[in-house]
Order: C-alpha cells, then structure tokens, then sequence
C-alpha cells in the first residue's frame, strides 16, 4: 500500500491518503511534546518503537473483538488504518493517582484508586484540551449519549483487557487516553494510538517510570524505556 497525500499532519503523527479511499497510513513521528505542546523534542527511535507498541496491543484487542481502526503493520514507522470520522475528544482511564490528579484535586501520588476514574477531555489545543462531562459533549453536538456510553464501555473494557496484559509482563497500567471515530457504517472505533506516549506505564517492582512521563520531566533514558516496554510485551 502507498502513501499518496498528506491529509494531516499532528504532534506525533502523520496521516497519509492511500488509493484505497476507506483505508489511510498512520506515520508515527519521532517528536515529542508536553504540557499542551509547550515542551517540544525528538526521541531517536520514538516513531518506529510507537507503531510496533501500538500495532501488538491493537491486535491483542481485536483478539477480544475490540473493535480498533488497526489493519495491518507497514514497514519501518507506518501502519495501514481504516479512515475514520474522528471524534474530537479523549476518554482518560485512571488505575493510580498521578498527574493531573495530583495537581488539580491533591490526590496522594501514586495512590492506587479503589475505583478506577473515567475521564472526558475535549480535543482542542486552542483550549487546551479541558476536562468536560458528557452533557458538554451533547451540548456541542459532538457526540450521541449511545456513542459516548459506548466509548465508556470500550475503555473500560480495554483497561480490563490491558491491566492483566501489563501486569502478567511485570509492568502497572496507570492511566491511559483513547480517541474514536466513526466508521463509513457510523460504528464506534478505536483509533489513534496506544503507546507510551498515551500511557503511563511503571515497573510493577520498582515503579520506575516507562513513558513520556520520562520526557516530560526531563529524567532522560525516554528511548531505553519505551524499548523496554516493547521488550516486555513482545515476550509473551
Ligand atoms: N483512523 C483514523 N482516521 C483518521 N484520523 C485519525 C485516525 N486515527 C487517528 N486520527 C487522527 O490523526 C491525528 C494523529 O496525529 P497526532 O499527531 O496524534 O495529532 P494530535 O497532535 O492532534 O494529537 C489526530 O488528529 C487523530 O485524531
Ligand atoms: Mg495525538
């Protein structure tokens, strides 16, 4: 499959036209970005360690018929995808307090939750991508109440799915951000990425940290730990 034009390019990746007008390319990028594109960098390496992540955890999913855009790896940093109608917000799942959590309602770091925290954010830099409740999102016509407990449902369920997953490779699942779309039946799908990027991933020993949390606080060795990541779940 060949990349024809571009048809947007984001902070972390690029989307390619293919001649087939359902499916696009999906090209992971080496920068990085923090803090709402305040903090700006280049992890060598980052792109192609990102797609493979991304490309085994979207085929385990489809193993428990999580519906996911994911169709099929391309060489090096790129994966073949099915085109979808974005849906301009992201779920958050929270295991354990950090983050945010931490700066805006005092939770203990690394708290572990008793009851895991489900979260909307509205996809808008210009915004900054503000927490918002669902009623925000039919207000905005952004979304149906059926789509957004169906994106509940989904995260829910992926957390399930991906909690075992890292923890059966010594790893703790903390958080993680998802995005949809619609396909061209108007069926809810996963799409974008899930990676250390959209994670955050400790050792379950040590709780060092394996994700972009290293990026964005400057603890260096980014690189190294995302590769481990991919070491751990490419041993199954
Ligand atoms: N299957 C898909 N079809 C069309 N667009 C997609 C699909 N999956 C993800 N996208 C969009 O492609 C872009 C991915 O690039 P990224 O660098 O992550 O953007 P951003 O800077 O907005 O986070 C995002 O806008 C994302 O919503
Ligand atoms: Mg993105």
């Amino acid at each position: 499959m060949e990349k024809k034009e571009l048809l947007h390019e984001g902070k972390a990746k690029r989307i390619y036209a293919t001649e087939d007008e359902t499916l696009v390319i999906q090209e992971f990028k080496d920068d990085a970005t923090a803090f709402d594109g305040n903090k700006k960098g280049s992890i060598t390496g980052k792109g192609e360690i990102n797609c493979t992540i991304s490309s085994i955890l979207f085929e385990y999913l489809h193993s428990y018929h999580v519906p996911t855009h994911y169709v099929r790896r391309l060489e090096g940093n790129m994966m073949l995808i099915k085109k979808l109608d974005m849906i301009p917000l992201e779920t958050v799942m929270r295991n354990i307090a950090t983050g945010s959590l931490v700066k805006r309602l005092a939770f203990p770091d690394a708290k572990p939750l008793d009851y895991s925290i489900f979260e909307l954010y509205l996809k808008n830099d210009d915004l900054g991508d503000p927490l918002i409740n669902e009623y925000h999102a039919f207000a905005m016509g952004i979304a149906r109440p059926e789509e957004i407990r169906s994106m509940y449902r989904l995260t829910a369920k992926i957390n399930a799915i991906l909690k075992s997953f890292m923890e059966r490779r010594g790893l703790v699942l903390v958080d993680f951000k998802l995005e949809f779309g619609r396909d061209e039946n108007g069926d809810l799908i996963l799409g974008d990425e899930i990676s250390p990027d959209t994670c955050r991933i400790w050792d379950r020993k040590t709780h060092k940290k394996l994700d972009k949390d290293r990026f964005r606080f400057d603890m260096g060795g980014v690189e190294k730990a995302y590769q481990e990541v991919l070491d751990r779940i490419s041993n199954v």
